[in-house]
């Protein structure tokens, strides 16, 4: 890790740990702070927040890895969830799944896009199964959901994020 990334980065864990009680039953608020403002859980930071808690490393890094809410892999700006539950998957989650991949451009297996705007990733039944076949883009659910949809929203997705690139570049 670069000096200055490592700077901000335990500028950042001891902002979220000052947030909270000093003890072993912040931890997982403490690791969700964190993923919410990284949208990942950098090993480095996981030490960090170990000592901050006075618990072991090995703890922090079996809860990190045990919940499917954190990741260790940096995750895209927009999370894509297919459901796949069986409702979904009866209703065509599987084309829709394989289009967005394409979409997006997933390479290599990966479930992050190149540009590190979106993550692709299917999921068990989201509790909407009469929308099926059914999407979540970050906390936004989809329903009745098909390539063509979902290739509209995601054109609207970029587009705003051209436009946000624009705007900032304009400013710089
Ligand atoms: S099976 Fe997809 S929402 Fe229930």
């Amino acid at each position: 890790m670069l000096a200055a990334a490592a700077v901000e980065m335990h500028e950042l864990v001891s902002r979220i740990l000052a947030r909270h009680k000093k003890d072993p039953s912040s931890l997982i608020p403490v690791l969700q702070d964190l993923q919410d403002e990284l949208r990942y859980l950098p090993k480095d930071c996981l030490t960090m927040v170990a000592h901050g808690l006075g618990i072991s490393p090995a703890t922090v890094y079996g809860v990190a890895t045990f919940y499917a809410q954190f990741s260790l892999e940096p995750k895209g700006k927009y999370v894509i969830r297919i459901c796949d539950g069986t409702a979904c998957h009866v209703r065509g989650s599987s084309p829709l799944y394989q289009a967005i991949c394409k979409r997006v451009q997933l390479e290599d297996g990966r479930a992050t896009s190149a540009n590190g705007l979106f993550t692709v990733e299917t999921v068990a039944c989201l509790g909407a199964c009469v929308l099926a076949p059914v999407a979540m883009i970050n906390d936004k659910v989809y329903g009745q959901m098909t390539p063509e949809a979902i290739n509209i929203i995601l054109d609207e997705l970029e587009k705003e994020e051209e436009a946000s690139d624009h705007i900032c570049k304009t400013a710089s």
